[in-house]
């Protein structure tokens, strides 16, 4: 159910019955639950407008709302807010409607789309690095809530895997395949190094890597295959990291730079035929008068390198053309690094003037901040180097099950290798989903493995708790009537209610920190009323009614937490 909207509906029929119908009904969760549940504090303004006293005219809205069957309580306060309270029963029934529906009670979105989702997109000349974290996770977070809510989600993996670096690659692949029959890439990292020394020390082995180059873009089938099999090795490395880190990409999803190759001329034959792209120095480029320096001029987005050499923006044209044309996209999300931003904003102007990107289809930039370490610097190892995804996470692991076992010392070596993998990994990764994406964060190890505050453990935690209230808990009625008494009782059940509304403003903004916020928000809630209210020792309906509440707390968390893409466990 979409609480806030119905609530909105409320207050906008109760805005007509005081005659001010047209004015805009700001509605905003109460901040304090003490004073109610929702705050109306559109009335003022129509005050100002009418020439009205706010208290009066906030009264008669008040008095209107009396007739409700959502609103138990209206009540003025200050200068002309509207505090209301939500009925019992309408609580109750949608918290059993919440329990017996599919989705927790969550309605598919009205207009589904056809959603392309760009993410994680690393580079397959190296090995993935830290740089890739957080497109990874927050991508696919944002991916599972639009498919949750019933659109059809489309990922895609842009990977870089075409361009100079690989005629390098290759050409040191069969030297090193010459020297050493048993060859094997295992660290692609040092791989690039070696190959680099090579091409630097040696001529010989330059002009072939040059030669190289040429025969790949020229289509030479040798060496096309000798690239597919370096691709090969590099997609195998990323797709063990997506696999440890419980990503839904899968092979399927890889569309890399490669694949438009094909297209790029006709881009920019297309943007020259109809007038944006002109010759400048011998380059192709497209002028945007939006995109004015201080001078005055136009920036220059370069769609073709003199010599014919085709570049990043050229791809991303062509891909462009894909993702609507043939994908059927109509609305297309780019999670990728901040500093990308101006890049995308001059392809998605010049893709609406070419006609790439129609009206009806919606593009969005979808950037993040740099992950950082304590020290506030860009996170790095000790010596200074990249830190290889694999370390980290591997680390991660290693960190949770140490402490995990630490905790509970009689668990078995296999359960605390268990726990620490969900553990370590779901640390990882709400430590970066919980914060605003725009912003740099810190990644500190001890913050995000801690078992209080907003964490992944300790959200984790509490789910487990609500679960084991119903090892406990024997035999119940999930059917029986909720009788709603108790104010944390009520205040849990409006909270639980919110779930479709967070949804969808993670849906449409593409911000999961406001699913974070929420699940964190619904489990010291849990925790506030398990401590006020007894659940297992009480009797009756009571009993029934607090078992109900718990079962859609533990349903939620565990809910939300897959939404991010972390896993539950049933005890820690
Ligand atoms: N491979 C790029 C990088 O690592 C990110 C690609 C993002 N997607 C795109 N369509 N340009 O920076």
């Amino acid at each position: 159910m979409n609480l806030h909207q119905i609530v909105a509906d409320e207050a906008a029929k109760a805005f007509v019955a005081a005659d001010i119908g047209g004015s805009p009904v700001v509605l905003q969760p109460a901040k304090n639950a003490d004073f109610g549940d929702f705050q109306i504090n559109g009335v003022m303004g129509a005050a100002k407008q009418l020439k009205q006293n706010p208290r009066e005219l906030a009264q008669k809205v008040a008095d209107a709302l009396a007739e409700s069957q959502v609103i138990e309580s209206a009540e003025v306060a200050g200068p002309g807010f509207i505090n209301l309270r939500l009925r019992a029963e309408f609580l109750a029934q949608n918290i059993q409607t919440a329990l017996h529906s599919e989705h927790l009670g969550v309605t598919s979105a009205a207009q589904p789309k056809t959603v392309v989702i760009d993410y994680s997109s690393p580079n397959l000349a190296k090995e993935m690095h830290v740089g890739h974290l957080r497109s990874s996770i927050i991508g696919d977070s944002i991916s599972r809530v639009l498919e949750f809510l019933g659109n059809k989600v489309v990922r895609q993996n842009h990977v870089g895997d075409w361009g100079t670096q690989f005629g390098m690659l290759v050409a040191y692949m069969v030297e090193q395949q010459q020297d050493n029959a048993e060859f094997e890439l295992s660290d692609l990292e040092q791989f690039y190094r070696a190959a680099k020394v090579r091409f630097d020390e040696s001529p010989e082995f330059a002009d072939t890597a040059r030669e190289y180059v040429v025969k790949l873009q020229g289509g030479d089938e040798h060496v096309l295959a000798l690239w597919k099999q370096f691709v090969q090795i590099s997609l195998t490395h990323a797709q063990n990291v997506y696999n440890t880190l419980g990503l839904k990409l899968t092979p399927e999803d890889v569309s890399g730079e490669s694949r438009y190759n094909d297209d790029l001329q006709p881009v920019v034959d297309d943007l020259t035929a109809k007038g944006l792209a002109v010759d400048s120095d011998g380059a192709k480029v497209v002028f945007l008068d939006e995109f004015k320096n201080k001078e005055g001029e136009p920036a220059a987005f370069i769609v073709q390198k003199k010599g014919g050499g085709f570049l990043y923006a050229s791809t991303d044209l062509a891909c462009i053309r894909y993702r609507v044309g043939r994908l059927k996209g109509n609305r297309l999300l780019y999670v990728v690094d901040t500093r990308q931003a101006l890049h995308f904003d001059q392809l998605f102007t010049t893709s609406r003037k070419a006609g790439y990107l129609p009206e009806n289809v919606e593009a969005q930039f979808i950037g993040f901040g740099t992950m950082m370490g304590k020290d506030g610097k860009p996170f790095k190892t000790r010596s200074g180097d990249t830190v290889k995804l694999v370390d980290l996470l591997s680390e991660a692991v290693d960190r949770a099950t140490t402490l995990v076992k630490s905790k509970n010392p009689d668990l078995s070596a296999e359960e605390a290798v268990k726990i620490g993998q969900t553990v370590g990994i779901g640390a990882v990764k709400y430590a970066d989903l919980s914060k605003n994406r725009t912003s740099d964060y810190v990644f500190d190890w001890e913050s995000m493995l801690s078992f209080e505050g907003n964490t992944a453990p300790y959200l984790q935690y509490a789910y487990t708790r609500v679960q084991s209230v119903f090892r406990r808990a024997g035999e119940w009625n999930n059917n029986a009537q909720l009788i709603l008494t108790e104010p944390l009782e009520k205040q849990l059940a409006v909270e639980l209610l919110k779930f479709e509304d967070v949804l969808n403003n993670v849906a449409e903004t593409s911000y999961p920190h406001y699913l974070a916020a929420y699940l964190y928000q619904v489990a010291t809630l849990f925790s506030r009323f398990y401590e006020a209210c007894p659940i297992i020792k009480a009797e009756g309906e009571v009993r029934e009614t607090r078992l109900q509440l718990a079962k859609l707390t533990g349903d939620t968390l565990k809910q939300g937490l897959e939404l991010l893409g972390i896993e539950t466990l049933e005890v820690m």
